[in-house]
């Protein structure tokens, strides 16, 4: 019997004044797409940047139903335009913000994407063999870079045990 160690570092950042000026362009947009999102049943509007290889931006926000299940994450409305308007071009950068409508002042700590969003991202670095850093950050506060989106989902399921 053998034990495997799985451990990750992610950097902290009082605010983004303090991250490189990439960065920072990136997630002020994350910030202001919030605007955008269409949450009325949560009331949770986010707001995703991605700078691709070729430099292009490409934004999502997270897009609800009456139909509650059929609501989907601002990061997975990213990563289908960016797969549809750049196909096959990776993702550098992905910067995530929220605003929280329902609750005063709670717009300030860094949100980590869903399971779900997890799996899509990480099948899009596997696909474009590029791993996507995230900036995660509220509307203001602090902000957490990760430094590829697969160390958030240790022992990911992969496509690669489906082919024959
Ligand atoms: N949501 C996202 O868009 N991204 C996340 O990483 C977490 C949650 C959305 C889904 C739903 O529209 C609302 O936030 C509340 O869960």
């Amino acid at each position: 019997m053998g034990k495997i160690d799985f451990r990750f570092q992610f950097e902290e950042f009082e605010s983004i004044n303090d991250l490189p000026s990439g960065d920072r362009v990136l997630l002020e947009q994350a910030r202001q797409i919030t605007a955008d999102a269409y949450a009325p049943y949560s009331g949770f509007l986010v707001g995703a940047a991605a700078r691709l290889s070729n430099l292009e931006i490409v934004c999502g926000t997270n897009q609800e139903n009456a139909s509650y299940p059929i609501g989907i994450c601002a990061e997975r409305t990213l990563l289908a335009a960016a797969g549809t308007q750049y196909p096959d071009t990776p993702i550098t950068s992905m910067a995530i913000s929220y605003h929280n409508t329902r609750m005063e002042n709670a717009s300030q700590e860094p949100i980590s994407p869903c399971g779900m969003c997890r799996q899509a991202l990480h099948e899009f670095e596997e696909r474009t063999g590029q791993p996507i850093r995230l900036i995660l950050s509220g509307q203001e506060g602090k902000v957490w870079v990760i430094e590829e989106s697969s160390q958030l989902l240790p022992l990911a399921f992969s496509g690669r045990v489906l082919k024959t």
